[in-house]
């Protein structure tokens, strides 16, 4: 059998950001149970029907990366009760037909979510914005397990680097049911 490819798409564009290094915790996790890849979407332009077609170059690779990819691991921070504009406006992106025959990318993909916060909310009310985005877009989402990780601050080294100690048990159990998930789709 194929070895699965997971793609993370992260919803901050922040080099420190913490929902990053919780992708990156979350590939080490998965070490060699599937190909894991960081999706990089910096450069993807504000959506703008002006410039649709033909797509940008940074919005084709993004594309095939995604339409390559048999499961989507989302990682979101929470901006005023919301994922971050950055994040919709890359699935605005991908939610768009590329031609006349072929099928837009995200439906169909299997999709986890997780996020951490430095508050209280560990992004349960973003995440909940974001399954509505993707359900209408037929991705087909795991809602069990869904990760929310509040009080980050509390999980970092002394260096400020985000440690995931209590959380590990819960970041591995979400790798395992999204791997699982996959399978049972493909
Ligand atoms: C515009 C903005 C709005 C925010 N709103 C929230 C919020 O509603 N809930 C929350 O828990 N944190 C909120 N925060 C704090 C973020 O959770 C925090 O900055 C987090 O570290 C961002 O994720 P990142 O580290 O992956 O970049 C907000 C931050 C920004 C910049």
């Amino acid at each position: 059998m194929e070895r699965i490819r997971i793609s993370a798409i992260v919803g901050s564009l922040r080099k420190d950001s913490l929902n990053l290094q919780l992708a990156l915790a979350a590939k080490e996790l998965i070490g060699d149970r599937a190909a894991f890849s960081i999706i990089d979407y910096h450069d993807i332009p504000l959506m703008n029907q002006d410039i649709e077609f033909p797509a940008p170059e940074s919005v084709k690779r993004v594309r095939d990366e995604v339409k390559s990819s048999d499961g989507i691991w989302f990682f979101t921070p929470e901006y005023n009760h919301f994922f971050p504009g950055v994040l919709k406006n890359l699935i605005d992106w991908l939610s768009r037909p590329v031609g006349k025959t072929e099928p837009r990318v995200l439906a169909g993909k299997p999709a986890a979510i997780s996020g951490i916060t430095p508050g209280m909310s560990g992004t349960g009310l973003a995440q909940d914005h974001l399954v509505t985005l993707i359900s209408f877009l037929d991705m087909k989402v795991m809602n069990v397990p869904r990760l929310t990780i509040p009080n980050a601050l509390q999980q970092l080294d002394k260096d400020g680097k985000l440690e995931l100690k209590a959380s590990l048990p819960f970041l591995e159990k979400q790798a395992e049911a999204f791997l699982d998930f996959i399978a049972k789709q493909k």
